[in-house]
């Protein structure tokens, strides 16, 4: 880029920010997911380090990066804070707490640190006379807040009574806990009220309302986490702190640590990732503050933040790119997916070049189309999904929708909301090859080494066209071993594999046949119900519906694929070549019998191997999160089940705690 794009670029940047932050802090209506910001606001800080030789002072000056947020609204009373309210400094990795501790080392010698959650909530500053709450104020422009006493006196969990009866300033967060922030939401709704878009919003909005009996319903909450001069209350460290404010009564985070060294940081980072998961408030990070409160003076701040305090933001996992194109591909059962291919970009350590469109509804609904900005993020699952534009939009048209496969050409059925869309044709290539892909997967007749690309060479050589040639390779033996790159032994293994498949059980051989809707967990469970193969074609799927497991459409699309001929025919020579599969129960125990769990978030292992473990201990996996669920367990970045199960007080799990219940029963 040149010195002229670069300087564009910036200002074009703390244009944008600038916007955002007015709109946030100003208006209490955020425009973009903190994620967003995030990535945004690093961006233009990584810029104007990098590039401070092409700006003037005043330029520099005047960017969002260096102004301090929320100017104070009119409504309520001016509070001047004496001692100004300041906000800390960010870092997005170690090396940047590293240079942290290196500028404490340069005025301490033995130091230990306070490590806590960010709170993301409002600042408040809370003053005490003769043990009396006389004056709550918000922190503003950090000069100067609002006199929010009336409200903060309705908020439970703040004490208005304390038995220490010197002059007092205590400092903290106000937040909305998740749950009371979900009830809201459901009643604003109702009455058809706008509704918030986050907790801090609604606290934000809810503070600063006018009508106080408000504030009281909302049901505010606060967590304290400093005491302003605290040499006059013979503290003299951030861990003394905390002591005195608990015995006080104040609200305290019960999430805290006193640590010695940055690999203690470290772990402490590491832990909080899940653990922050579990909370019923909402946190933007953690907070690392030098424990001794001796060395605070020297170490001095700057105007907008302390060198002796900084907060640690976990790195967002949304990154922008454009669009180079959108298409789609056709799955087992003929579904199709719409997806994006990106310019490449990085997003958690992984350089990206598609992801998941979802379907054509997903497309028309965030107004996307080639050429477009947009954020992609990963979700729980392993591919990357596209969750929004990112700009204004670069095309005024919306992409059309593509009506026939690319594949065989054959007119696309959709449902009238295009949530789901099929390609109908028996004899579409590429139903029949990813068939074949799935058929021969670990997850159903698990053949050795037959993945796509041996397949797709299979059915380049005319050796495949249905799974049922599988069982007719081993009379073409003599070919195979003369294919080039395939080894004698690997061969022999295979067809072994393939001939061994004959014996697996009933849920695989269901589970293989790709029929509309039946995963793996369906597929058990008609199993368990079938019992026998030969049972198969003439088993009763109606009555199926009367069980919870088992919806109208998975019933319905049993009942469709069990009436083609083609199928019939299919079962039939399944059951020629000897496969009679046989229900196996896989329950080896009874740890989880009658518990009901569900997963969200990114675990460490694919959601099948936790899965897979609680049904083998006799316990049930579902999607939606209701009072019956047991459990919740929750990987990173969990969606919207985790605010659910906490609003719904349902236990929350993590896989540590999995783990340990497994392990306890053994
Ligand atoms: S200490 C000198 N501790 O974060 C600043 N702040 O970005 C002292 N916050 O204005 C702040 N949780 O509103 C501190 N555990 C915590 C916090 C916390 C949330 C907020 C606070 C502050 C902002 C700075």
């Amino acid at each position: 880029m040149t010195k002229e794009e670069i300087r564009n670029k910036v200002f074009e940047l703390q244009k944008k920010i600038s916007e955002w932050d007015n709109a946030y802090y100003n208006l209490d209506n955020p425009l973009v997911e903190d994620a967003v910001y995030d990535i945004e606001i690093l961006k233009l800080i990584k810029l104007e380090q990098q590039y401070a030789s092409y700006f003037t002072y005043e330029e520099l000056k005047n960017s969002p990066t260096q102004r301090i947020n929320a100017s104070s609204l009119t409504q309520f009373e001016k509070v001047r804070h004496e001692i100004p309210m300041l906000s800390l400094n960010k870092a997005y990795s170690l090396s940047e707490i590293s240079k942290f501790i290196d500028n404490i080392k340069k005025v301490a010698n033995s130091f230990s640190f306070f490590v806590e959650p960010k709170i993301d909530g409002l600042s408040i500053s809370l003053k005490y006379k003769n043990g009396k709450l006389i004056q709550a104020a918000t922190r503003g422009d950090g000069l100067v807040g609002e006199n929010v006493t009336e409200n903060v006196m309705q908020i439970a969990s703040i004490p208005k009574q304390i038995s220490y009866l010197k002059d007092l300033e205590v400092r903290g967060e106000v937040y909305l806990p998740i749950s009371q922030f979900l009830k809201l939401n459901k009643t604003l709704e109702k009455g058809k009220f706008n509704t918030f878009a986050n907790p801090r919003n609604a606290a934000a909005g809810t503070l600063r309302q006018l009508d106080s009996a408000i504030v009281y319903e909302r049901k505010l909450s606060a967590f304290l986490y400093y005491v302003v001069s605290p040499q006059e209350h013979n503290i003299s460290t951030m861990e003394q702190a905390f002591d005195f404010l608990q015995k006080h009564n104040f609200p305290i985070t019960n999430v805290f640590k006193v640590v010695n060294s940055i690999d203690e940081i470290q772990k402490f980072i590491d832990d909080f990732a899940t653990e922050k998961l579990t909370l019923d408030y909402e946190t933007d990070g953690i907070v690392i503050k030098l424990n001794e409160l001796e060395f605070y003076n020297a170490l001095g701040q700057t105007q907008k933040f302390p060198h002796s305090a900084i907060a640690f933001k976990y790195e967002p996992n949304v990154a922008k790119t454009i669009i180079k194109d959108i298409f789609i591909t056709i799955g087992r059962t003929g579904l199709v997916t719409y997806n994006a291919k990106l310019e490449p970009t990085e997003l958690s350590g992984s350089l990206i070049s598609f992801a998941t469109l979802n379907n054509f509804n997903y497309v028309r609904d965030l107004n996307l189309n080639i050429n477009d900005m947009v954020y992609i993020k990963k979700a729980g699952e392993i591919i990357p999904c596209v969750i929004g534009l990112a700009n204004q939009k670069n095309t005024i048209d919306y992409f059309k929708r593509i009506e026939n496969c690319p594949y065989c050409n054959s007119k696309l059925i959709a449902n009238e909301t295009f949530l789901e869309e099929y390609c109908e044709n028996e004899n579409c290539p590429e139903i029949n090859r990813k068939k074949l892909i799935h058929f021969a997967s670990k997850e159903c007749m698990n053949f050795f080494s037959v993945g796509e690309k041996i397949i797709n060479k299979f059915i380049e050589l005319k050796l495949l066209y249905t799974p049922l040639d599988f069982y007719k390779l081993k009379d073409k033996i003599e070919l195979l071993v003369n294919l080039e790159n395939f080894g004698h032994k690997s061969i022999m293994k295979m067809l072994t594999t393939i001939e061994e498949s004959k014996n697996v059980s009933l849920d695989r051989v269901i589970f293989a046949l790709s029929i509309k809707h039946i995963g793996t967990k369906v597929a058990n469970f008609i199993a368990s119900k079938v019992l026998e193969l030969k049972n198969f074609l003439s088993f009763d799927f109606a009555s199926l519906i009367n069980y919870n497991e088992i919806g109208e459409k998975i019933t319905s699309s049993l009942i469709d694929w069990v009436s083609k001929d083609s199928n019939k025919d299919f079962v039939n020579k399944l059951l020629e070549i000897g496969i009679n599969a046989k229900y196996v129960s896989n329950v080896k125990s009874k740890l989880f019998e009658n518990k009901t769990f569900v997963i969200t978030g990114t675990l460490s292992k694919p959601r099948t191997y936790f899965e897979n473990l609680i049904l083998e201990n006799g316990g049930k996996v579902v999607n939606t999160v209701s009072q019956k669920t047991s459990y919740l367990l929750v990987g990173e970045n969990p969606g919207s089940k985790l605010q659910k199960a906490n609003s719904l007080k349902i236990e929350i799990i993590n896989e540590q705690t999995f783990d340990d219940i497994l392990k306890s029963d053994f």
